[in-house]
């Protein structure tokens, strides 16, 4: 059986075509059983006695986060989600406030960084929005913020950002840089970035549950009372069963296997998309990453056409408004973001589909 075989037959059958793994990826039924199994281990013998139970599979997890990182001493903790790690470091933060990031930063992270009180500052993009690296490392020689935030991969649009790069020349310039790889985990090479602090969600492209993340720092970034509040703190055992067994399974696969089918994923599926009336496709075909952004036709509302997708024609995308990225983005997006599963008689349903749509 190929991957995408053994990936469509570990998940309950779809209902229709998800295309949508930005967003959120279809569960296993090993990890989804795994939270209804903890759930009924809780109410036979006690909550706090299943979690004594359930300790060395959270503590598997944690290992395989520090190895996916390439983080191997690294603290890890099992948050909500991205929004919640990123809260979680930018809280622990004692020097000044200002941080350097990429103009396609994601909405809300600029949200939570305005009300952390953080100054913004933006290093130099080229026009797909990659930052330059070379440009980005003389800004910040020039003048060193006292914090870099960079995210691998934002929510609107499929570029992927060179992070091993922008890290070593942080690192060289002794300047910290945190990580939001909400889009690159499960997805990207996210080992060996060399990042201080990484964070991100578990239901994106790892096909974890909604409602948790991880959040793997450096030793010394995370203090122990966050350590301690967070360990104390009330916590869904059965989710992060869940998450550790979907940790399990992408180890099992082979993340460097599970990046290279993706890739691939993300250029069947422009080249599926590359040529539809008045739709243009962001990203260049090659773009290695499975998100795939389409810009409508003048005229054509994306979120008009998302709804249509999901209720003709059982297709489920992602509608982009500006607000994802609201220092980049000129005008809504769809985007499409299929997991190693999706067939070429999927991207022809929806290459047909957005035709008649728009039509
Ligand atoms: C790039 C990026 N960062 C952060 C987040 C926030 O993730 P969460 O909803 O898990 O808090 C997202 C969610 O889409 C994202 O795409």
């Amino acid at each position: 059986m190929t991957l995408a075989d053994n990936w469509r037959a570990a998940r309950p059958p779809v209902a229709g075509v998800h295309v949508d793994s930005a967003a959120c990826s279809r569960q296993s039924f090993t990890a989804i059983e795994a939270a209804a199994r903890h759930a009924r281990h809780e109410a036979e013998v006690g909550g706090y006695v299943a979690a004594e139970v359930a300790a060395p599979a959270l503590e598997a997890g944690r290992a395989a986060v520090r190895t996916l990182t390439g983080m191997p001493n690294s603290d890890v903790l099992f948050t909500t989600g991205s929004h919640n790690g990123l809260d979680i470091l930018l809280g622990e933060w004692t020097g000044e406030r200002a941080l350097a990031c990429l103009p396609g930063e994601f909405g809300p992270n600029l949200l939570l960084m305005a009300m952390r009180g953080f100054q913004i500052r933006t290093l130099p993009v080229d026009d797909s929005g990659r930052v330059d690296v070379a440009a980005a490392a003389a800004t910040l020689a020039a003048n060193p913020p006292p914090l870099v935030h960079f995210t691998i991969l934002g929510s609107h649009s499929g570029i992927v950002q060179p992070a091993h790069q922008v890290a070593s020349v942080c690192r060289e310039l002794g300047v910290p840089i945190i990580v939001d790889a909400a889009q690159g985990f499960g997805h990207l090479d996210c080992a060996g970035i060399g990042a201080d602090a990484l964070y991100s969600s578990a239901r994106k492209w790892l096909a974890g549950p909604r409602g948790v993340g991880i959040l793997a720092a450096r030793p010394g970034w995370l203090t122990e009372s966050t350590m301690l509040r967070m360990s104390y703190g009330e916590k869904n055992i059965g989710l992060h069963t869940a998450l550790s067994v979907a940790l399990g399974e992408h180890l099992a696969v082979g993340a460097p296997t599970m990046q290279t089918a993706l890739r691939e994923v993300g250029v069947a599926t422009r080249a599926a998309l590359a040529h539809l009336p008045g739709w243009r496709v962001v990203e260049s075909v090659e773009e290695p990453s499975a998100i795939t952004t389409l810009s409508p036709p003048d005229g054509v509302d994306p979120s008009a056409v998302r709804a249509e997708l999901l209720a003709q024609y059982s297709i489920v995308t992602t509608y982009l408004g500006v607000e994802r990225a609201p220092r980049e983005m000129t005008r809504p997006a769809l985007r499409v973001s299929p997991h190693v599963d999706v067939t070429a008689a999927d991207l022809e349903m929806l290459a047909e589909a957005l035709v008649s749509i728009a039509r």
